[in-house]
């Protein structure tokens, strides 16, 4: 099979490094891929966002999948004009991936099919914003409507803060994703995310993992992409994840078939377990990153089926995935200064030795130069994960291999993976 991936972050490396195992594979492309990904296939520079040159360029390589990581390229349609021109594509229209684009989309959604989420309301102007405010309570949960690349939440200890939020979003902090806000009901629970593989009618579980938001050690300072993650997630009791593919999964895909936007790729439903069961928090319509690599990192045998069954529909003949006991953890190594301004071009060292077959480094934000010499290129830079029987383990090997990177300009937290311990601590 030839097949292109389209991405260049750490999720996207995972996935380049699990598909390259495929005994199906011909030739893998990543477009635009990054200095990890060189071994496992082609590098090819189209931007996520062009989604035209990217569908000629699938034409172009005869794909028979194209698998697509970042929900921008989703949102721009890549997948639409892909099935147009008859090539499968893990990853859903830009219609369906509405569950993620859009949060009024995705919050009148579960309204409609009783899914179970928060209270909300939806506000295009500043003063029925601010007079909502009188039927909620604090803390005030206040959201821009559209893509903000995770920034776009904010939660409010008071009403003279939550004011001030609605005012810049609306005010155009985040441009067009801003001109609707969504003010929220607070739930209060531990969270975590739950990934489903969907083809259109069908679901196929493919489990939980938690990541850690904050920048810094005990979940302080500003929110980011994330800053690791693990699975399993002790937090996702075989009855709750019952409970929210009952509840959630499979309504959210029933509600979209009958909707007339089938929903094909992975759904990550990110779910508080509150006193009452599951609810949504929110959305996505991709892998998460940095969950997607854990979750690689314990699927056993060929992801290539699934993905492919996915696309085209067929789920049920596609092999039951099996997962490997172990506990996979992954810490983020970033920039100094990430998130709020990365410093660039600080020089790596050693994070291309072999630490053997329990650790795995996938490369997030790096860029080779002229003289072979990896520097960071980006706020996220390195993942390090890492295996073990439980949570200690794996823990304990990726901290170990992480002494071995010589990297003065990156930090990390040293605490990934602390909910969890603290559970096996007390058990
Ligand atoms: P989102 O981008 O919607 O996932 O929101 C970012 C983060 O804000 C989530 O991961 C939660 O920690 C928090 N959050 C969002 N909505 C709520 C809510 N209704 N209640 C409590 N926390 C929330
Ligand atoms: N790690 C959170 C996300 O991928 O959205």
């Amino acid at each position: 099979m030839n097949i292109l991936l389209v991405g260049s972050g750490g999720r996207e490396h995972a996935l380049a490094w699990k598909i390259a195992q495929s005994p199906l594979l011909t030739r893998l492309v990543i477009a635009p891929g990054n200095p990890g990904m060189e071994k496992l296939g082609e590098l090819v520079d189209i931007k996520v966002t062009d989604a035209e040159r990217m569908s000629a360029f699938a034409r172009e390589m005869k794909a028979d999948l194209v698998v697509v990581g970042p929900e921008t390229a989703l949102e721009r349609g890549l997948a639409d004009m892909l099935n147009a021109a008859g090539i499968p594509c893990f990853g859903p229209s830009a219609k369906a991936a509405q569950l993620e684009t859009s949060k009024a989309f995705s919050k009148v959604f579960m309204e409609r099919h009783d899914i179970p989420t928060a209270g909300y309301g939806v506000y295009e102007r500043l003063h029925e914003a601010r007079q909502a405010l009188d039927v909620f309570k604090p803390p005030y949960v206040i959201k821009a409507d559209g893509l903000a690349a995770g920034k776009g939440v904010a939660i409010s200890p008071n009403r003279r803060d939550a004011e001030g939020e609605i005012e810049w979003m609306l005010g155009g902090r985040f441009g067009q994703a801003g001109a609707r806000v969504i003010i929220e009901e607070f739930m209060d629970g531990e969270e975590g995310s739950l990934f489903a593989l969907c083809d259109g009618k069908q679901v196929l579980l493919l489990g939980g993992a938690q990541d850690h938001k904050r920048a810094f050690d005990g979940d302080l300072g500003p929110n980011t992409g994330g800053m690791g993650s693990y699975s399993p997630a002790p937090v996702f009791t075989q009855e709750l994840v019952e409970k929210a593919e009952r509840e959630i999964v499979m309504p959210v895909i029933a509600g979209m078939a009958m909707e007339g936007m089938p929903y094909r790729g992975v759904l990550y439903a990110g779910l508080m377990a509150t006193a009452d069961g599951p609810k949504v928090v929110e959305f996505n319509a991709r892998f998460g990153d940095p969950e997607c690599q854990v979750l690689m990192m314990r699927i056993e045998g060929d992801l290539v089926p699934m993905l492919l069954a996915c696309a085209r529909g067929d789920l049920t003949r596609a092999p039951f995935p099996a997962f490997l006991p172990d506990t996979v953890i992954c810490v983020v190594l970033a920039a100094k200064g990430y998130p709020d301004s990365p410093l660039e071009g600080s020089i790596i060292r050693g994070a291309e030795q072999d630490f053997g077959p329990d650790v795995q480094i996938f490369h997030a934000g790096t860029r080779r130069q002229d003289d072979g010499q990896l520097v960071a290129a980006g706020g996220r830079v390195l993942n390090v994960c890492a295996r073990g029987r439980d949570i200690a383990e794996a823990r304990d090997r990726a901290y170990a291999a992480i002494k071995k990177i010589d990297w003065p300009g990156g930090f990390y937290r040293n605490d990934i993976g602390w909910r969890a311990l603290e559970r096996d601590e007390t058990a």
